[in-house]
């Protein structure tokens, strides 16, 4: 199997931990690249026609995008743990978990594009402001749900832990502990975890 991404990426994040947890991880190629929607890497776009990270190589050559279909499709293959829970009740439950996290990092990442790629005279504070909401809004329910995640590595606590580790990375002066002081506490004890180390952005940054 090869991996598509950048290590900076919170979604491939998500990917690497999952085949990790899964005990994939050691079987798998990883290509390091950067894209964004001005400057498209060419050949990933022969695979994913959207352009965008992560996308994935099977071992029968077919390519797998997005990072919700490629840990699901990891999941299928691995036996050590069940990332998505099939009983109903947990898997929605885990399920719009992943939802809440993939939406706070896609709001995270697009104000990394509008603060970092789109020309400085064109920049719109008002709508970095509406995105800062959905992370701020995002996080709050996150703690109104924190009283439910546990060491257990399903798909929604992945996600969130990915939430947490990106906004560390790239967001620091946001604070997002403060006020939120049980998700930060199941965040520190999951991020102790051997697939939260070996993919921590910061230390991957500082290599
Ligand atoms: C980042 O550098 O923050 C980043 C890189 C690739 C995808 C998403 C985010």
């Amino acid at each position: 199997m090869e991996l598509f991404g950048s290590a900076a990426s919170p979604f491939v994040r998500k990917v690497r931990i999952v085949a990790n947890e899964v005990g994939l991880d050691e079987g798998m190629v990883w290509h390091e690249l950067t894209t964004s929607p001005v400057d498209p890497h060419l050949g990933l776009a022969e695979s994913n026609p959207l352009v965008k990270m992560p996308a994935m190589k099977t071992g029968n050559g077919q390519v797998l995008y997005d990072s919700r279909v490629i840990c699901e499709y990891l999941d299928s293959l691995g036996n050590v743990v069940q990332i998505f829970p099939e009983r109903a009740d947990k898997r929605w439950h885990a399920l719009c978990q992943q939802a809440l996290g993939d939406g706070i990092m896609d709001a995270a990442v697009s104000i990394r594009y509008e603060q970092n790629i789109r020309p400085y005279e064109n920049r719109w504070d008002e709508w970095i402001e509406g995105q800062l909401g959905k992370i701020r809004r995002g996080l709050d329910r996150g703690e109104a749900e924190a009283y439910s995640l546990s060491d257990t590595p399903h798909i929604g606590a992945i996600t969130l832990a990915c939430v947490g580790g990106y906004l560390d990375f790239r967001f620091p002066e946001e604070n997002w502990r403060h006020s939120r002081p049980t998700l930060a506490n199941w965040y520190d004890r999951f991020s102790s975890r051997e697939s939260m180390l070996l993919t921590n952005h910061i230390v991957q940054e500082s290599r």
